[in-house]
């Protein structure tokens, strides 16, 4: 299969896994959007990702050997460079006229920085396109910043409901109950202001809600910005007085029925490290809760009931659903992406 069949976006970067996961002269297997992909790291330290099957009769490279360099099938020995070119076909006789360089394992663009590894989807690996760098994610990191790994889990069902659930102030005193966060019957008036930003939106800049223990926790002035953007980034940017810490939660999805939700977490507040072990459990149980949410959800999907999108809580659900509509457009039509969100406020109780 060559053309996506997938209901996803394509001709969109999707972040892969965090940099720490992948050593020199590595490889794994990662399921991404259907396909299997094999994610590799060469001995000079350049990541690099490769349809995870011989072009020859299909067995999964990942079988073979991977020398830091080239990776030989495990059938017949097959060699290729990690751009997917093969470089030597052993069983052909030395005076064979068969260019072996024509043969190439589809590779996919992957890009690494801030300690992420991001992944390009083509629509069609057979006619790569040239890749539009205005519509590549963007990171408000600090020079030099680079994100640790805090966690990852799956939730079972689409992208689509997963990046709904992602953004959606609702059930956030009900599903995300705890004895050091919030309750459900502690519910406020939020008014919160929006503005369109790179391909999504974001929750402008503003003091952090006060029914939330953590960010007590924090004694400085702090302001928090919170952004959207597709494929299913999310980031809180907390400033603590000049200080900085920034919450990603990616979604990545795996097929169509099942979703990766990794966390990242980037801070140059020193003290803060003393109680990674802290965040890092308090992150875990709070996104276990969305998986658990997630699998009672998916029950109730499983007969495809018509779903409802209700007032101001459901807004940003909507813009998801709009800018989604409107990229899909721009790539079918190679047109340019013009963000659909206008400024607006918007009131929810949580
Ligand atoms: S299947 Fe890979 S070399 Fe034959
Ligand atoms: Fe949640």
């Amino acid at each position: 299969m060559s053309t996506s069949k997938s209901k996803n976006l394509r001709n969109i970067w999707y972040v892969a896994c965090h940099s720490s996961l992948l050593q020199k002269g590595q490889t794994f297997e990662k399921e991404i959007d259907s396909e299997k992909i094999l994610l590799g790291r060469d001995e000079n330290g350049k990541v690099f990702a490769l349809r995870n099957q011989c072009p020859h009769r299909g067995i999964p490279l990942t079988y073979g050997n991977f020398d830091g360099c080239e990776i030989e099938c495990c059938y017949h020995g097959w060699r290729f460079g990690t751009d997917g070119t093969c470089t030597k076909i052993p069983a052909l006789p030395p005076n064979s006229k068969l260019d072996v360089s024509k043969v190439r394992a589809p590779y996919y663009p992957l890009r690494e920085m801030y300690g992420l590894i991001l992944i390009y989807l083509p629509r069609d690996m057979r006619k790569p396109e040239e890749i539009d760098e205005s519509l590549f994610p963007k990171f408000p990191m600090p020079e030099g910043g680079s994100f640790d790994f805090v966690t990852a889990g799956y939730m079972d069902c689409s992208l689509d409901h997963s990046v709904i659930g992602l953004i959606d102030p609702a059930h956030v005193p009900f599903v995300h109950q705890s004895w050091f966060f919030r309750k459900k019957n502690n519910l406020k008036l939020k008014t919160k202001k929006f503005a369109p930003s790179h391909l999504g939106f974001t929750m402008v800049r503003h003091e952090p809600s006060k029914n939330s223990a953590a960010y007590k926790l924090l004694k400085k002035e702090q302001t928090t910005e919170i952004s959207f953007q597709i494929p299913g980034i999310r980031i809180e940017h907390i400033k603590v007085g000049t200080d900085d810490i920034l919450v990603m939660t990616c979604l990545t999805p795996v097929n169509e029925d099942k979703t990766e939700l990794i966390q990242f977490i980037y801070t140059n507040i020193r003290w803060i490290k003393v109680f990674k072990p802290i965040f890092y459990r308090f992150a875990k149980t709070f996104i276990q809760q969305d998986i658990d949410v997630f699998k009672k959800l998916k029950e109730g999907l499983l007969n495809q009931p018509p779903l409802m999108l209700m007032g101001d809580p459901d807004m940003q659900a909507k813009w998801y659903n709009a800018v989604r509509t409107r990229y899909e457009k721009s790539q079918a039509e190679k047109i340019p992406f013009e963000n659909p969100v206008k400024e607006e406020t918007l009131n929810w109780q949580t």
